[in-house]
């Protein structure tokens, strides 16, 4: 009876934790809309940044970030697919560590309908430049201006796929910590020591 009612509890946290970052991805100023994606560089070892979560699917376990096709973190992922995604939300007490399998996409009608929606505003122009983020400026600033040819300029997709959610709840009556493990067919939840 006990560990049916554990179950249901468990399975509640994950349905809630779905939620909550499509709740992100909708709301500015969520604390889950800026993901930390971290990478693997084969010279560097990890790497990681900020990024923006643009779309949540919870029925695919599938999330959206935009970047530039040329940055380092495509060329890392195109190597090496497995990635981990951190947020935290102070408001909430709750940080999320996301495995994840992360692929990029730069054509294709996923990457087309998003540009058409993107290439009148202002975000349009991180796609544009000349060039690649993390190129060599000699004063600071942008790189402005528009690369010959610019149609679509370089946005890219990535799709990341979760694998496993690994849930921290900090909570002055009592942490609690659980993972949710999406490899099988059959999702596997466990309560965990925090
Ligand atoms: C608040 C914030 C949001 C960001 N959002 C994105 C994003 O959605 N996509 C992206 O590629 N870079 C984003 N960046 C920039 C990255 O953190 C990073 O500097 C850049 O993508 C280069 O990363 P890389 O050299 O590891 O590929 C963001 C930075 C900040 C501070």
């Amino acid at each position: 009876m006990g560990s049916d009612r554990s179950g249901d509890e468990l399975q509640a946290q994950g349905t809630a934790l779905w939620a909550e970052l499509v709740r992100a991805a909708g709301m500015h100023g969520h604390p889950w809309r800026q993901l930390v994606l971290a990478t693997t560089c084969a010279v560097r070892g990890a790497q990681a940044r900020t990024v923006v979560l643009r779309e949540v699917d919870p029925a695919a376990r599938e999330l959206v970030i935009y970047t530039d096709t040329r940055s380092p973190k495509v060329a890392q992922l195109d190597r090496d697919p497995r990635a981990q995604i951190v947020c935290w939300s102070a408001a909430l007490g709750w940080q999320l560590r996301l495995g994840c399998l992360v692929t990029s996409e730069s054509d294709g009608l996923d990457v087309t309908s998003r540009w058409a929606m993107l290439r009148h505003t202002r975000a349009a122009q991180d796609y544009l430049s000349p060039l690649a983020p993390g190129s060599v400026l000699s004063v600071p600033g942008d790189s402005s201006g528009t690369a010959p040819g610019a149609v679509r300029g370089t946005f890219t997709l990535l799709r990341v796929q979760v694998q496993e959610m690994d849930w921290l709840s900090l909570d002055p009556t009592g942490h609690r910590r659980a993972v949710f493990d999406y490899r099988d067919a059959v999702p596997c939840a466990r309560w965990l020591v925090p």
